[in-house]
C-alpha cells in the first residue's frame, strides 16, 4: 500500500495544470457523490428499541425525548407504525407490575413482553421481533443476575436467562438477544430453547458489552440502576477492545447467531475488529446516552439533529455493523425515505 501511494505522490506534477489527482472532482455534483459513495444508510439496517409496560398511559422518558414506555394495548398501533416505516425489526424490552429479588417477573407468562408480543404479533406478521434476555428491569436490586451476598452469581442465572428465553419464544420472540453478560449465558439459551422446542429462534447475543456510562438514560426509562455497586464485574472494561475478540468468539462457539458490539459511537474501533475478524453478521446499539446527548444539544439549537444522527448512524454502519439498534429509527427511516 505505502508503495503505491508514494508513486502516486511522485506523479502529481505531472499533469499540464501540475495536478494529477485532484479527488474534488468526484465531489462537485451531488450525483456524482452519490456513485462513489461506500456506505449506505437505509431502513433495512434498522431496529427499533421499545419500552413496555402493562398498562396505563404512554409516558416519555424525560432523559430521552420522544422515547415512551407503552402499555400493552398501545403498543400495536406503535409497531404498525414502525412496520410501515419498513424497519425489519423491533426489540422490546419489558418493566414488571413488580419487581423482587429473583426478578420473577421476566419469565412470566403473562409478564408485559409476553403479553406485548401475544398482543401485537398478528397485527405484523412481518415484523421481526427481538427480545432482551436480561435480568436488571426485573430485579429490585438492578443487578443483572442472581444475587447472593453482594455478588452476582454467573451459573445460578443462567437457568434463569433460559427460562426468559423460552418464555419470550413461547410468546412468538424471533429472536432473543441475551444481554446480561454472564459467562455461558449463550449456550444455556441455546441449550434451553432447542429443549423447549424452538430450534427456529435465533440469538442475538450482546457479545462485546461495556461497562459503559452511555447507559444512564436507559437505566431511568427502566428503573434498572443497580442498587448497589455497579456493573464492572461481569460487563466489559472500557479499555480493552482484544478481550472483545475472544467475547465474540465465545458466543459464537455457543452457538450465537449474530453478535452485538454496545455502545456504537465510543467503541466503533471494536465494531471495526470484531467486522474483520468474523464473518457473522454484526450489529451495533446506538445506546440511550449516545441518542441523548443529541437530543440535548439539539434542544438548543446547538447542533442539527437530523444532519448529526445521520451522520452517527453512517459512521456505525462505516465501522463495520450490518444493523444498529437505535432510538433514532423511526426518525432515521423517515428522513431517509425524504432524501429518496
Ligand atoms: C440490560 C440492558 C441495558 C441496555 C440494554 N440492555 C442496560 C444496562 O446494561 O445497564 C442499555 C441500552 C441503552 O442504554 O440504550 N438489560
Amino acid at each position: 500500500m505505502a508503495g503505491r501511494w508514494a508513486l502516486e505522490a511522485t506523479e502529481l506534477r505531472e499533469g499540464n495544470a501540475g495536478l494529477v489527482a485532484r479527488p474534488r472532482r468526484l465531489r462537485r455534483l451531488a450525483n456524482l457523490r452519490r456513485l462513489v459513495r461506500e456506505t449506505r444508510l437505509t431502513a433495512d439496517n434498522l431496529i427499533y428499541p421499545l419500552f413496555v409496560v402493562h398498562d396505563g398511559r404512554e409516558e416519555e422518558i424525560p432523559s430521552m425525548p420522544g422515547v415512551h414506555r407503552w402499555p400493552v394495548e398501545l403498543l400495536v398501533a406503535e409497531v404498525e407504525q414502525v412496520a410501515a416505516l419498513d424497519i425489519p425489526a423491533v426489540i422490546l424490552f419489558g418493566l414488571p407490575a413488580a419487581k423482587d429479588a429473583e426478578g420473577s417477573e421476566a419469565y412470566a407468562e403473562d409478564g408485559a413482553v409476553q403479553r406485548a408480543i401475544r398482543t401485537f404479533k398478528a397485527a405484523v406478521p412481518e415484523l421481526v421481533v427481538m427480545t432482551d434476555v436480561c435480568l436488571c428491569e426485573y430485579t429490585d436490586h438492578g443487578h443483572c443476575g442472581i444475587v447472593r451476598d453482594g455478588q452476582v452469581l454467573n451459573d445460578e442465572t443462567l437457568d434463569v436467562l433460559g427460562q426468559i428465553a423460552v418464555s419470550h419464544a413461547a410468546a412468538g420472540a424471533d429472536v432473543v438477544a441475551p444481554s446480561a453478560m454472564m459467562d455461558g449465558q449463550v449456550g444455556a439459551i441455546r441449550a434451553a430453547l432447542d429443549e423447549a422446542g424452538f430450534p427456529q429462534v435465533a440469538i442475538l447475543a450482546y457479545a462485546a458489552k461495556y461497562a459503559s456510562a452511555f447507559y444512564g438514560p436507559f437505566r431511568d426509562a427502566a428503573g434498572s440502576a443497580p442498587a448497589f455497586g455497579d456493573r464492572c464485574a461481569y460487563q466489559m472494561d472500557p479499555p480493552n477492545a482484544r478481550e472483545a475478540l475472544r467475547e465474540v468468539a465465545v458466543d459464537i462457539q455457543e452457538g450465537a447467531d449474530m453478535v452485538m458490539v454496545k455502545p456504537a459511537l465510543p467503541y466503533l474501533d471494536v465494531i471495526r475488529q470484531v467486522r474483520d475478524a468474523f464473518d457473522y453478521p454484526l450489529a451495533a446499539y446506538n445506546v440511550s446516552g449516545e441518542y441523548s446527548m443529541v437530543k440535548a444539544a439539539a434542544q438548543r439549537g446547538w447542533i442539527d439533529e437530523r444532519a448529526v444522527a445521520l451522520e452517527m448512524l453512517t459512521a456505525i454502519r462505516r465501522a463495520g455493523a450490518d444493523m444498529i439498534l437505535t432510538y433514532f429509527a423511526k426518525d432515521a427511516a423517515r428522513w431517509l425515505q425524504e432524501e429518496g
